[in-house]
């Protein structure tokens, strides 16, 4: 996926190399998206597309919003009324650097222009946008990203139980991997059984991910990953670690990734690349 790789680095700074706006807000929002990441959601969408044999440059654009609007949400979770972190893919946060109003306009920006580029993408259909475009809003909103953001802060300094923390984690973390996924198979013309069988998929490797974000912020090393460690404690978070120790945390991310990996058997297309991301998510150091 390297070339592939190559091609969303080139095609994330060309969107915003051509946007007609203010240009504090085109560096507010280069900034952060340029700041690196490992792209797994536009990753994901991509192998999804190749898995059922398709050109992946027909999700290039929508691989690339998907990416924008996962870094609008990291400008957001780091400003000081939200996690108050400094350090993001390595770098001062966004509002360290523009202040907190460029900040949140940046996420803004990020977040609406993702839209305008899906309804501007010649390569879909009428159709397809359209579904693409109401799957992402769902998954971005209230009933995804920012619904599992609000139960996040709620959470805070709580007890919650494990029902509370899935919720959370599937949320405000695996709404947005769970797009890519499904996006690519809306994008691959899969059929409505194979489109489930992607969900489920995607609903554990979601959660496994968020899973081994929380265990990094215990054991990671903040170089590798680039963002503060134990951002979690300070803040008082509930994590999987918290309720169900280190051990318990891994083991539950062994199980979600297990799962997906079994259940992509049944969609009779080369999976190899589907199952490598889920290995990848289960042992990842960053
Ligand atoms: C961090 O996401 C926030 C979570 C949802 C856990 P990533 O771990 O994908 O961050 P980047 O994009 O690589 O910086
Ligand atoms: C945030 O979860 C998920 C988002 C929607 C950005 P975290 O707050 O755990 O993410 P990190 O650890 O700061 O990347
Ligand atoms: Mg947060
Ligand atoms: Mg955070
Ligand atoms: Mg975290």
């Amino acid at each position: 996926m390297l070339q592939v790789n190559e091609q969303i680095e080139k095609e994330l700074s060309h969107y915003i190399s051509v946007l007609n706006a203010p240009q504090i807000i085109k560096d507010a929002m280069d900034y952060s998206l340029q700041a690196g990441g490992k792209r797994i959601r536009p990753i994901l969408l991509l192998a999804t597309l190749q898995s059922f044999g398709q050109d992946v440059s027909k999700g290039i654009t929508t691989a690339c919003s998907l990416e924008m609007i996962h870094t609008y949400s990291l400008i957001h979770d780091d400003l000081p009324a939200m996690d108050n972190d400094d350090l993001r893919r390595g770098k001062p946060t966004n509002h360290i650097v523009f202040g907190d109003a460029y900040a949140i306009l940046a996420g803004d920006g990020l977040l609406t222009y993702s839209f305008q580029l899906i309804a501007q993408d010649p390569k879909l259909s009428p159709d397809q946008k359209v579904r693409i475009i109401e799957f992402l809003a769902q998954c971005s909103g209230p009933e995804g990203m920012v619904g599992g953001q609000v139960a996040d802060m709620q959470g805070e300094n709580q007890n919650l139980s494990i029902d509370q923390l899935e919720y959370i984690h599937r949320n405000k973390t695996g709404k947005l991997l769970s797009f890519g996924v499904v996006a690519g198979a809306i994008i691959a013309e899969a059929s409505n059984e194979q489109i489930d069988i992607m969900k489920t998929y995607a609903e554990n490797i979601g959660l496994a991910f968020q899973i081994r974000d929380d265990i990094l912020d215990i054991e990671g090393n903040e170089e590798i990953i680039g963002k503060p460690i134990g951002s979690d404690t300070g803040n008082l978070k509930s994590t999987y670690p918290a309720l169900l120790t280190l051990e318990g945390a891994k083991e539950r991310l062994h199980s979600h990734t297990s799962i997906a990996k079994e259940i992509i058997k049944d969609l009779n297309i080369n999976t190899r690349l589907l199952e490598e991301i889920a290995d990848l998510i289960e042992e990842r150091d960053h």
